[in-house]
């Protein structure tokens, strides 16, 4: 998409964020306008929800398709009754437990809530971000701020301020960079409509801290396989998404197996004069002396894999990879994020190895 605004991208202190430009921000977007601030997970991309057109900006500008809902961002729990309808206990105890924080909570919409945020569902995703640059700004807004991930659809979502402007210079207001975020990976998003509590999009709430709250079993998950095949509930689990260019395989199984795999498929691409890339842990990184390798961190600490992600995909496309092969992580803890991350990058593509 060509350029329209001139963005004004600042540097803030993600610790201490200079309140002038927060209030500049604030400005922004009460009068309607767009701003990508950082958050503990990724960067958003917001717009104030009083402000229907803004709201149909963001889809426009990130080219997303409009049956996918965003998630509106408050700066405390207190502010939830002006979005959700109903607020059940489940919401109140989650909130005491993990808001501020990468949990998004799915909750009956209330009416004053635009049609554009919630792409016509009945519903509401929510959350309170941990991220002293977005809870200022928040405060500051005085409104509810609907904002997904602020990358262009289906490439990696942004873990930079760098990033953000890769994606979104000249279509946007302005963009707040505080360098890095920390969890790299979008929030946990759970449905809380129905009779169980249910994981829509694993994140870096996970699945067992959910059920120290809820009890072992207390917790649906849709799988990723099931996602694709039925009728996707979190309407962005259908796209190929958080895509590098090239096309990414995912390869599952006992890691000498794995990498045994990935090596044969080097040396065919090798033959081809085929660039390809390897996503893998730093135990896997003897086997891979001659190649493009990017590590995941070590395979015990997910968290590493989590911040890196994205930030790697984007590197395997500037290194002009164009086939990546990437060693999936263990399905655990936040492992499950750092898979379905992998497995929607891969779109299909997924080797499993005996
Ligand atoms: O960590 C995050 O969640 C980041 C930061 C910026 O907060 N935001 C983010 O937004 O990842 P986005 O738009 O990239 O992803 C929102 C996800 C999509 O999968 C969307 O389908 C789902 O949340 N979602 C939003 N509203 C929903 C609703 N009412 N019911 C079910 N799923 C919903
Ligand atoms: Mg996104």
């Amino acid at each position: 998409m060509k350029s329209v605004v001139k963005t004004k991208i600042i540097k803030i202190d993600a610790v201490k964020p200079e309140e002038a430009y927060l209030r500049e921000a604030a400005a922004i977007l009460q009068q309607g306008g767009l701003v990508a601030f950082p958050t503990e997970t990724v960067y958003g991309l917001g717009a104030a929800v009083t402000h229907p057109q803004a709201v149909q900006r963001v889809y426009s500008v990130k080219g997303r398709p409009a049956d996918n809902p965003l998630i509106v961002h408050l700066d405390s729990y207190e502010r939830l009754p002006l979005v959700a309808a109903a607020i059940p206990p489940a919401a109140r105890r989650l909130a005491g437990k993990f808001w501020p924080g990468p949990l998004t909570m799915v909750l009956p919409k209330k009416a004053t809530i635009p049609e554009e945020v919630s792409a016509g569902l009945p519903t509401v995703a929510v959350r309170v971000p941990a991220h002293p640059v977005a809870l200022r700004l928040l405060a500051l807004a005085g409104v509810p701020v609907a904002a997904p991930s602020a990358n262009l659809s289906g490439r990696p979502s942004p873990t930079l301020g760098s990033h953000v402007a890769e994606d979104l210079d000249g279509l946007v207001e302005m963009i707040l960079d505080a360098g890095p975020t920390g969890v790299g990976l979008e929030s946990t998003v759970l449905d809380l409509t129905g009779k169980t509590p249910r994981i829509l999009r694993p994140g870096g709430v996970t699945r067992e801290m959910l059920e120290e709250v809820f009890g072992a079993g207390g917790v649906d998950e849709a799988d990723p396989a099931a996602m694709e095949s039925g009728r996707p509930l979190a309407p962005g689990m259908k796209y190929r998404h958080y895509a590098p260019k090239a096309p990414l395989y995912l390869v599952v199984g006992e890691p000498a197996k794995v990498n045994r795999y990935i090596l044969d498929r080097l040396a065919e691409d090798e033959k081809a004069r085929r660039k390809s890339a390897v996503l893998a842990y730093e135990e896997d990184r003897g086997y891979y002396r001659e190649a493009l390798f990017f590590s995941l961190g070590e395979r015990k600490k997910p968290e590493e894999a989590a911040e890196r992600l994205f930030s790697l995909l984007r590197a395997c496309d500037k290194a002009g990879a164009e086939a990546i092969y990437a060693v999936a992580p263990s399905y655990t803890g936040l492992g499950r994020a750092v898979f379905n991350r992998l497995w929607k990058a891969a779109g299909g593509n997924v080797v499993e190895v005996g």
